[in-house]
């Protein structure tokens, strides 16, 4: 069948993946439809079922960290009604001062499109997590999603005291963990990154992560899973800890 525009399969194909060239580079692969596949940082695909996500068909969802949408459309297939989050300058990230890019740009083109392309009703506010209340979003939410933001966050448990006040359901954090001090099993820590290139702060322990998450509030505090992620070169990819938990945000 015809696209409504009298263009055909193919040129509507065409068209698509030259505008994802020109946004290139995406974080996430995400398959569009019409044979387009973006080239992400991450292919998220493999690894969907470590996070354990639970029945979320007409539930409220809020995806923390969106980036081009990778979980916030997941969750949407699924049935949830999803709102994600995220940054839309450049200049808002938590950079480290010595590495703050001089100039600034837009964030979220890329989500926009995918959005577009998938033909979504994915909700993205522009609302860093630290100013991000039920009054802001419209109320609480059955399932808070957060993957791979908060090591890139300076205040991590800020962000997550803000999660504990929006989530009335689960919780669902995916991090990297530090494999280097894993072998104090005891010792609560973390290590400091805040001068690595990629603009990240914090790489906690497992036993850290959990005891961080209960500090916010959350109850039921869980690991859910250990994996290595892929990653380009990085030899045995980078290691990622789900944590599953209870909020009890009314
Ligand atoms: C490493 S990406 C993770 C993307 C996705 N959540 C995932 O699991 O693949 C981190 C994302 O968090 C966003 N982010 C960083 N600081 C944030 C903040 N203060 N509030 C909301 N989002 C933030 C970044 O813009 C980026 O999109």
């Amino acid at each position: 069948m015809q696209p409504a525009t009298g263009k055909s399969s193919e040129e509507a194909a065409a068209g698509l993946r030259e505008r994802v060239r020109r946004l290139e580079p995406w974080y996430h692969t995400l398959d569009l439809g019409q044979g387009v596949v973006t080239r992400g940082m991450f292919d998220l695909r493999p690894f969907v079922d470590r996070y354990g996500l639970p029945q979320v068909s007409g539930k409220r969802v809020l995806d923390v960290g969106t980036f081009d949408g990778f979980w916030a459309f997941e969750l949407e297939r699924r049935g949830a009604v999803v709102t994600s989050l995220d940054l839309d300058r450049i200049q808002q990230l938590d950079w480290p001062p010595r590495l703050r890019p001089a100039e600034d740009g837009g964030r979220g083109e890329t989500f926009r499109l995918a959005r577009e392309a998938l033909g979504s009703s994915v909700e993205r506010v522009g609302c860093s997590i630290y100013d991000a209340t039920p009054e802001r979003l419209g109320g609480v939410f059955d399932l808070v999603f957060c993957g791979s933001v908060l090591i890139h966050l300076r205040d991590p448990m800020l962000a997550l005291e803000r999660m504990a006040r929006l989530c009335s359901g689960r919780l669902i954090l995916a991090e990297e963990y530090s494999r280097l001090l894993a072998a104090f099993k005891f010792v609560r820590g973390a290590e400091f990154r805040g001068d690595s290139p990629w603009s990240t702060w914090w790489i906690p322990t497992v036993a850290t992560w959990l005891r961080m998450v209960h500090t916010a509030g959350f109850e039921d505090v869980r690991r859910h899973s250990r994996f290595n992620m892929s990653f380009r070169a990085q030899r045995g990819g980078v290691p990622h800890v789900v944590v599953h938990a209870r909020g009890t945000a009314a």
